[in-house]
């Protein structure tokens, strides 16, 4: 009886053993993908960029204002309760972060293969605010940004309860490889608090009540209005008052 337990036992040791070294073996990966990172002329693109960005292409999904829920699931062969991490990247270009991210994405596009090596991976996301305006600002968040979403498998009866969701600015001048395995690989991310507040992508009172979208377009459009027009429209108004 006792010996069978053992040796029950004895393959989830033998996998504990083995995902000690990994955990190093990736961590070891970083010291020389930061350097590769720190020595390549920006101007030209390495090899190392390429297939970073290659790689970063098959592993991370494509965010979209009209897809994310479908994207941001559980695997319906997992079985409930269970729990499935999502960790969004949100990145933009020239109109939502003023040509600022290229690093930041770099340096994200580098650690994707390093975190996906982690045992028990989260899954990845990338939106990119240029492309989805509307769905940034319906989740009220700018680039270069994280957000990690831990996303509930809904029991039987169909209730689950709300996504924990946390945000993570990022510098866009300091943000490296190596915040990104600070953040994900060594757990850091769970010491920010869960947002829970109005714009919280789930359970946010605008999403509940279907403001979230409507408010985004409105923002949206102050943001593409001139900067002379609210002159216009104030002196316009005072002078019909007079
Ligand atoms: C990062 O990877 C994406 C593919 O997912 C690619 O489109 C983008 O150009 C890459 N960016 C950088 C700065 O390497
Ligand atoms: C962003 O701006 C830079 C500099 O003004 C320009 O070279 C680049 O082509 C622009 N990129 C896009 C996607 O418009
Ligand atoms: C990006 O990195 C290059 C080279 O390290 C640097 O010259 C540039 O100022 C950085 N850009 C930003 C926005 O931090
Ligand atoms: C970003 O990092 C730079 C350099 O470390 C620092 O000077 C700056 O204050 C940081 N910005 C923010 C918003 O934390």
């Amino acid at each position: 009886m006792r010996a069978s337990i053992l040796v029950a036992a004895l393959p989830a040791l033998a996998l504990a053993e083995e995902q000690v070294p990994l955990v190093d073996k990736i961590k070891g990966f970083w010291s020389k993908a930061t350097a590769a990172v720190s020595s390549a002329v920006p101007a030209v693109p390495s090899p190392l960029d390429a297939g970073a960005a290659k790689a970063a292409e098959q592993i991370q999904h494509e965010l979209t204002l009209d897809t994310w829920r479908d994207v941001l699931t559980v695997d319906p062969t997992a079985s409930a309760p269970t729990t499935q991490d999502w960790l969004v990247y949100i990145t933009g270009g020239n109109t939502t972060c003023y040509g600022l991210c290229g690093n930041t994405t770099k340096a994200w596009n580098t650690s994707l293969p390093l975190l996906a090596a982690r045992p028990n991976p989260p899954k990845f996301a990338v939106v990119d605010c240029d492309k989805e305006a509307i769905l940034c600002n319906s989740w009220s968040v700018g680039p270069p940004s994280l957000y990690y979403f831990q996303i509930p498998k809904p029991l039987a009866d169909q209730s689950a309860p709300a996504p924990t969701v946390r945000f993570i600015p990022l510098n866009r001048t300091s943000t490296t490889v190596d915040t990104f395995k600070k953040l994900v690989l060594d757990g850091e991310y769970e010491k920010r608090a869960p947002y829970e507040g109005a714009w919280h992508p789930f359970s946010g009172w605008l999403q509940e009540y279907h403001l979230a979208i409507p408010v985004a377009w409105v923002l949206w459009g102050f943001s593409k209005m001139p900067s002379w027009l609210p002159m216009i429209l104030i002196s316009f108004m005072s002078r019909s008052f007079m």
